[in-house]
């Protein structure tokens, strides 16, 4: 049985709300969320739904839909000196996100160090990116995985992302940290990875999209998805 799964009888995923081109997003967040929020851990949105959205108070309508789920996640992969990624993080706090994707290699000083002194003094939770799932990421990023896992430490993240796609990624992280720190692992489902991948190598929570909100029916989807954590 998958860590976290018996206790909570939530399925450790994070469900990414990108809406396709051409439908209300409104709408379509929000039945997604309806259908699933019993069973899931939480739900990421990025800058495809923030883009569609026609007015900011549909933004807090779409998150406040979210009560009672674990992680409300801004996935802007914030990338910028402090000062700018904190008023970009209290604003987004405003809409009633609890946690944040930075990336890992901005590095501490003057940038992940003033994000997460903000981040701590308001309750919510710091995700680095420290590798990413599709193969660029082992251009550039991955040659430096051991300063940026260091950086994403020394910033106290509560978690950090690293790919199902590449699950020994995953191994080798969770090898090192133990269980100081959480892994969410995207590049599940149409990215190549099969659903259980990334939580089967250590992670703790699997990002999964499209699989799931482009299926006809995502509850149904989940609930078959889980046959796989078991
Ligand atoms: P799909 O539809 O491919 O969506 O399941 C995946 C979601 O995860 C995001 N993504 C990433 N986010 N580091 C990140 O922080 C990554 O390496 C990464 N790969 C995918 C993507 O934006 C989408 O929302």
């Amino acid at each position: 049985m998958v860590k976290g799964f018996a206790r909570s009888g939530r399925l450790p995923i994070v469900v990414a709300l990108d809406p396709p081109i051409s439908v209300d997003p409104v709408k379509w967040c929000l039945r997604i969320i309806d259908d699933t929020l019993d069973i899931v851990s939480g739900y990421k949105i990025g800058l495809p739904l923030i883009l569609d959205l026609d007015r900011k108070r549909d933004l807090e309508k779409i998150v406040g839909k979210m009560e009672g789920v674990w992680l409300r996640i801004a996935d802007l992969k914030l990338a910028d000196i402090g000062d700018i990624m904190v008023s970009i993080i209290r604003r987004l706090h405003g809409f009633g996100f609890n946690a944040f994707i930075v990336h890992g290699f901005i590095g501490y000083n003057g940038a992940l160090d003033r994000v997460s002194d903000y981040l701590n003094s308001i309750d919510a939770k710091l995700i680095t990116v420290i590798s990413m799932s599709h193969s660029g990421s082992s251009e550039i990023i991955d040659h430096v995985l051991d300063r940026l896992l260091e950086v994403a430490l020394k910033a106290s993240s509560w978690g950090i992302i690293a790919p199902a796609t590449r699950p020994e990624i995953i191994r080798e992280i969770r090898s090192r940290v133990g269980d100081r720190v959480k892994i969410l692992s995207p590049g599940i489902g149409v990215q190549g990875a099969r659903p259980s991948t990334a939580i089967k190598a250590g992670a703790d929570y699997e990002i999964i999209g499209r699989l799931v909100t482009r299926s006809e029916d995502p509850r149904k989807t989940l609930l078959e998805i889980r046959d796989l954590y078991r």
